[in-house]
């Protein structure tokens, strides 16, 4: 019997997974009209699989939701805590007043033996807070016991990643924790996931640890991006290159307009502001140099907008495709193609946008841009072209097509690398893209090395020309 409190991306998926796997599950949030509509089956977020396993979940009668915390403690013999850890609004640091007020919640309620598991993703120390708390305010006393458990999933892929992790964490303080967690993930053990058993301090740095190394690679090329730009090369056959190395690895060296999203920018600010606290500041001062470099990429598009309509943006008809922080996904938070859109509307440019799946998302956080239903609707008589999310649909927009639809000028700024260069220069277009000179030569996509050839023994690298 479990509880999983808080029914955001993590504690849906964690949910209707869990019931998917056999557990009987209670889902707790304390916002009501999410409740009612997880109950009748509808999933709040776009996560592909996810309302599938949600509506089977119901029907089996094994997966239900509440707004009672008293319910929840009747109900669950383990309690995952998977609630918000936002940036705080005054400060880098992590606002954990949802663990906060969850713990406060469940504490009291607690009077017999069970296991709390944090799942949120925290600074270290907070699971230490939080066993004292338990400790302090829950009856059963000493039965009640904490671990740490940090969940790795990405959006877009939040069932795979759950169903089949690439590996567990469990941060413990005793035999029965351990054991309780290896029966609760029984099935991906036996499936040969390996479980890395650790204290808790430990579990919950190892995913803030995670998100600050993968923030870490996509500021690095596109740093090289930069590079690339100032000497006339190009940074997608350089990426392929550097991901050869297995090393380093092709995963995760895709440049363009950077990181956002719900996770990876406030987790390293998060853990800026975590090692100020605990006076190692200098250990992770070059994650200041990745938060800059990334946001650069996000004003030096806006830059090369300005400069391809010729100097001022004020009236310019801009056409942004995409609106989601990445494909596979309507999560709009700390998007990068909602920003670039709102500093070219903040500069006076008219600026038209269309995505995919996250248009009403991306509505209610910006209602200040004009919105399109279609990349054909979006792109009437825009000056430029932006492709600022990598969907696959723009990767097949018809050039030829699109011109007859777009002004006269036929700009297009492949922020994401995902268009064919040649084919839209084929097609008269204009096109730029950053970290690829404007004259190289057309090369495979960044992270598939698959394209590249190797020519006799010299081992000289030739990008391939694009397949579409
Ligand atoms: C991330 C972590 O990957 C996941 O393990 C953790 O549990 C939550 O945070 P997510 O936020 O879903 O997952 O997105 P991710 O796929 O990591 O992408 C983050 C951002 O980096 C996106 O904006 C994406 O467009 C960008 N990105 C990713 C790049 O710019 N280049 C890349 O090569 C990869």
């Amino acid at each position: 019997m479990l509880t999983v409190l808080g029914t955001g991306y993590l504690g849906i998926t964690h949910a209707a997974c869990m019931a998917h796997l056999g557990f009987e599950v209670l889902g707790v949030d304390t916002d009501r009209e999410k409740v009612a509509r997880l109950s009748r089956g509808e999933l709040p977020v776009f996560e592909p699989g996810l309302e599938d396993l949600l509506q089977a979940g119901l029907a089996s009668g094994r997966l239900g939701f509440t707004t009672s915390y008293q319910d929840a403690a009747a109900f669950g013999n383990v309690h995952f805590i998977c609630v918000g850890t936002p940036q705080r609004h005054d400060g880098d640091g992590a606002d954990l007043s949802q663990v906060e007020a969850c713990v406060a919640a469940l504490a009291p309620l607690l009077t017999r033996s069970c296991l709390v598991v944090g799942k949120s993703t925290v600074p270290p120390g907070t699971g230490a807070v939080i066993a004292a708390e338990l400790a302090r305010c829950a009856p059963a006393g000493e039965s009640v016991e904490l671990c740490w458990n940090p969940e790795f999933l990405r959006e877009g892929h939040a069932v795979d990643d759950t169903l089949t992790p690439d590996r567990i964490v469990a941060g413990i303080t005793s035999a029965r924790a351990e054991a309780i967690l290896r029966e609760v993930y029984a099935g991906q053990l036996a499936a040969g996931v390996p479980l890395f058993v650790t204290d808790v301090a430990t579990a919950e740095l190892t995913k803030i640890a995670a998100n600050a190394f993968l923030a870490t690679k996509i500021s690095f090329i596109n740093a090289m991006a930069e590079m690339c730009d100032a000497a006339g090369a190009d940074v997608r056959v350089l990426a392929s290159v550097l991901g050869a190395d297995p090393r380093i690895g092709p995963a995760f060296l895709n440049s363009g307009l950077g990181f956002g999203g719900g996770c990876l920018p406030k987790d390293i600010r998060a853990l800026m502001a975590c090692a100020a606290d605990l006076g190692a500041d200098g250990a992770v001062r070059l994650l200041r140099e990745v938060d800059t470099i990334n946001l650069r990429r996000r004003a030096t598009i806006a830059e090369l907008v300005c400069e391809m309509i010729g100097g001022s943006l004020a009236g310019a008809h801009i056409c942004v495709l995409g609106a989601a922080f990445k494909s596979g996904s309507d999560d709009v938070r700390d998007s990068p193609a909602l920003d670039v859109a709102q500093i070219l509307h903040g500069q006076g440019a008219r600026v038209t946008v269309y995505d995919p799946v996250a248009m009403d998302k991306a509505r209610r956080a910006c209602p200040q841009l004009r919105y399109a239903t279609s990349v054909q609707e979006a792109a009437a008589g825009a000056q430029v072209i932006l492709v600022l999310t990598e969907w696959s649909e723009f990767g097949r927009i018809n050039p030829v097509e699109l011109a007859r639809v777009a002004g006269g000028r036929r700009v297009v700024i492949d922020a994401r690398h995902a268009l064919n260069k040649r084919r839209w220069q084929e097609a008269g277009w204009h096109y730029r893209a950053p970290g690829v000179s404007e004259t190289a030569p057309t090369a495979s996509p960044a992270a598939d090395i698959s394209h590249l050839q190797l020519i006799g023994t010299s081992h000289t690298v030739k990008p391939q020309q694009d397949q579409m």
